[in-house]
């Protein structure tokens, strides 16, 4: 496989399960473009947007972006807001097939109620923050090159589409 397979989409909607899955059966190498960051900063997301603030968060992930997609037969797995930047899609899609893993705002919401580690939805209404996000979102997820319905709680379903794809 020459080119990445490079998934986008929501927190929540199974980006890092499903890059862990296909890595496995396609024998491939797996980066996760948070877990990058996370390594380079000494510190969680968390703690990089409390100290540091989002926007630096962005420049690093942009940095990020522009080395990871010089990788070939990669699959890259992207933190959520990684289509805020024009030039991160752009250079993405250069050198990898764009897999947008779309779910409803409910069932992203119903996936990460109990989670914590997400510094975007730490808001009294998180509900309403995932629906918000969402649809600002939205258009800039719809310029992958192909959208998977990741609605269903199995992981079984977008990984094979995508593999059969990528055929
Ligand atoms: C973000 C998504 C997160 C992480 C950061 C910001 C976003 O990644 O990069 O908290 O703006 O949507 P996941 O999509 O892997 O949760």
């Amino acid at each position: 496989m020459e080119k990445n397979i490079v998934l986008i989409g929501f927190m929540g909607s199974g980006k890092s399960m499903i890059a862990r899955e296909l890595g496995k059966r396609l024998k491939a190498k797996v980066i996760s473009t948070d877990l990058l960051a996370e390594a380079r900063e000494k510190a969680t997301i968390h703690e990089i947007f409390r100290s540091k603030g989002e926007a630096y968060f962005r420049d690093l992930e942009s940095a990020i972006i522009k080395e990871v997609s010089l990788c070939k037969g990669t699959i890259i797995d992207c933190g959520g807001g990684v289509v805020l930047c024009k030039e991160n899609l752009k250079l993405l899609k250069a050198n990898g097939i764009v897999f947008y893993l779309q779910a409803t705002p409910q069932v992203i919401y119903e996936r990460i109620k109990h989670e914590t580690h997400r510094p975007l939805l730490k808001a009294s209404d998180p509900l309403g923050c995932i629906k918000e996000l969402h649809q600002q979102r939205t258009p800039l997820y719809d310029q992958a090159d192909f959208t998977i319905d990741a609605n269903d709680a199995s992981i079984e379903g977008p990984v094979v589409e995508i593999l059969n794809i990528m055929k």
